[in-house]
């Protein structure tokens, strides 16, 4: 159950029966603790629309409300806020029920994730990185909430930099040992493309055969793609992320389709040549100097561009997967292209007028310095290698923190953590912002972290292990009484409200503020309120309290394709 929709529903009925028109609630979170859980900010600007006092609409508004078993006496503040604190017993009874702390949607939708996307060309690099980590974040949050999520990994398999690609491989014999390092292998092709004119033809050459159907040449690029797919989906593997390949919609997949989308752009009147190539104008997009911006869709000789694809994926979503959302995660330099393609795709009648197409941004990874991030020598940074790193530096942390613990167990938790820290420290910020990578904040043991969260449920864990208590036997009734006991219960029930929001904003870090928030509210709790030595029937309920606790960890945590340990 959403508390906050449920707010929001019974102070709207009172409002529409006070106006005698509907107006918005606007319930948010409480600003402060001494305002209670909840307030309603939307009295003043209903009011004012009606030139009524605040005030006294707000009066008119809790004489109608039905909050009965749900909050305490609400109280009327400042201009006319209504402050809404959620009753104890309405809390001990929503926390003693059995029900999922998190419920699907009653209007499921079809959701496209487009998520990873890497160029199978070169070496997936750190933008990569970020799309893998939040996108996966998004499809399973949306997926826990019901909905129907198609993940499109739509991989760059195509391109002419295949043709000196596979040349230079056919050239050295090169087998996939020699592939892992694409990053190597790419730019000693591109050296020999420049240097070498009979290298350069041979690769033209190759790419004309490729396109025209080649056999030889087709089945030198399956065996191509085939290899840096495997090192995707091993990375994939490792951290955790649920692509596999099916969900490989690559780029090539769309090639027959290309010529069809070029003529249904003709038929509709959107095309214009410029230079020889084919392209799209529309004047709401234009360059600094005013000059109407072109969405190139066909190359003077012929070629088709990203553009086109991405016209034709669109096609696809629409017409075969049935989206009635699409997500695509990339960086933020790709805000324009997407806006084009949105816009001819609409103008070309190929989405319907109800599917909503999202872009959803992220700013670049930056080292500590400020700069894009890179290595010490300012190359790429291996993502492989940065796991290793991540790992190790875990492994060094738990180590320190419990060396009584057997090696092996060190190793398995150092994984999970050192991977954790990396997803966490990615989607815990806003991700519109860029981004500092920095190893020391994202594995603090204090603070906005994966360890943090990581630590917190093994509290949680021990209290049980102590206790010598399995959870799933307790059965009595949770009270709340103590303010830590109410603040903890509001912050679990919470995590529909918190995933609900990521899910519709497109933000994970809505959800990782919240875990935050729910585990030092479990921290202040565990502080002011004695468990096990506490009299039968307070520990009974102070254990469910617990354990509710650490499901909402454990499952918010999950949601964000992080896991959980025992012990750390
Ligand atoms: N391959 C592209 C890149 O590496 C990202 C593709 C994103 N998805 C899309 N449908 N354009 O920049």
């Amino acid at each position: 159950m959403n508390i906050r929709t449920l707010l929001s529903e019974r102070i709207e009925a009172a409002l529409a029966a006070s106006l005698g028109e509907p107006a918005p609630a606007v319930v948010q979170p409480a600003s402060k603790p001494e305002f209670g859980d909840y307030q309603a900010n939307g009295i003043m600007g209903a009011a004012k629309r009606i030139r009524q006092n605040p005030r006294a609409l707000a009066e008119q508004v809790l004489r109608h409300a039905n909050l009965d078993g749900i909050t305490a006496p609400p109280e009327i503040a400042g201009p006319g806020f209504i402050n809404l604190r959620l009753d104890d017993g309405f809390l001990a009874s929503r926390i003693t029920a059995d029900a999922a702390l998190l419920a699907a949607t009653d209007a499921p939708e079809t959701v496209v994730v487009d998520y990873s996307s890497p160029n199978l060309a070169k070496e997936m690099h750190v933008g990569h990185l970020r799309s893998t980590i939040i996108g996966d974040a998004l499809a399973r949050i949306l997926e826990a909430l019901g909905h129907h999520v198609i993940r499109q990994n739509h991989v760059g398999d195509w391109g002419t930099q295949f043709g000196m690609l596979l040349t230079h491989m056919t050239d050295t014999g090169a087998d996939s040992g020699q592939l892992k390092d694409l990053e190597t292998f790419y730019r000693e092709a591109k050296r020999r493309f420049d240097e070498d004119p009979e290298f350069a033809q041979r690769s033209r050459r190759t790419v004309v055969a490729l396109q025209s159907g080649d056999a030889d040449a087709r089945a030198r690029w399956q065996r191509f793609i085939d290899i840096s797919l495997s090192y995707c989906q091993a990375l994939y593997d490792r951290l955790g992320v649920t692509l596999s390949r099916d969900d490989v919609h690559a780029e090539s997949a769309y090639n027959d389709d290309l010529a069809q989308v070029v003529a249904v752009l003709d038929q509709e009147g959107l095309l214009q040549v410029s230079d020889g190539a084919r392209c799209v104008f529309l004047e709401e997009f234009t360059g600094k100097d005013g000059q109407p911006l072109p969405v190139i869709v066909q190359k003077s000789d012929g070629g088709y561009l990203y553009a086109t694809t991405d016209l034709a994926a669109l096609r696809y979503r629409a017409g075969t997967l049935h989206a009635d959302r699409v997500l695509y995660l990339t960086d933020a330099r790709q805000a324009l292209h997407f806006r084009q393609i949105f816009a001819v795709a609409r103008r070309a009648g190929f989405v319907p007028p109800g599917m909503r197409l999202e872009h959803m941004p992220f700013g670049a990874m930056l080292g500590s310095d400020g700069k894009p991030f890179k290595t010490r020598e300012g190359g790429v940074v291996k993502l492989d290698e940065l796991l290793d790193e991540a790992e190790s530096r875990a492994y060094a942390l738990v180590t320190e923190k419990s060396p009584e613990l057997p090696e092996a167990e060190r190793r398995q938790i150092a994984r999970t953590v050192g991977i954790g820290a990396v997803k966490y420290a990615d989607l815990s910020k806003n991700r519109t912002s860029d981004y500092v990578f920095d190893w020391d904040q994202m594995l603090a043991l204090d603070g906005n972290t994966a360890p943090y969260l990581q630590y917190a449920y093994t509290r949680i864990r021990s209290v049980f292990r102590r206790g010598d208590v399995d959870p799933e036997t307790l059965t009595g009734a949770v009270q709340v009484r103590e303010p830590a006991e109410h603040a903890l219960a509001v912050q679990i029930l919470r995590l529909q409200e918190a995933a609900e929001q990521a899910a519709a904003d497109g933000f994970p870090h809505y959800l990782c503020s919240y875990l935050f928030e729910l585990a030092t509210q479990f921290m202040r709790f565990y502080e002011a309120c004695p468990i096990l030595n506490a009299d039968d029937r307070t520990r009974d309920s102070r254990l469910r309290l617990c354990a509710r606790a650490g499901e909402a960890l454990k499952l918010g945590l999950g949601l964000l394709g992080i896991e959980t340990v025992e012990r750390m």
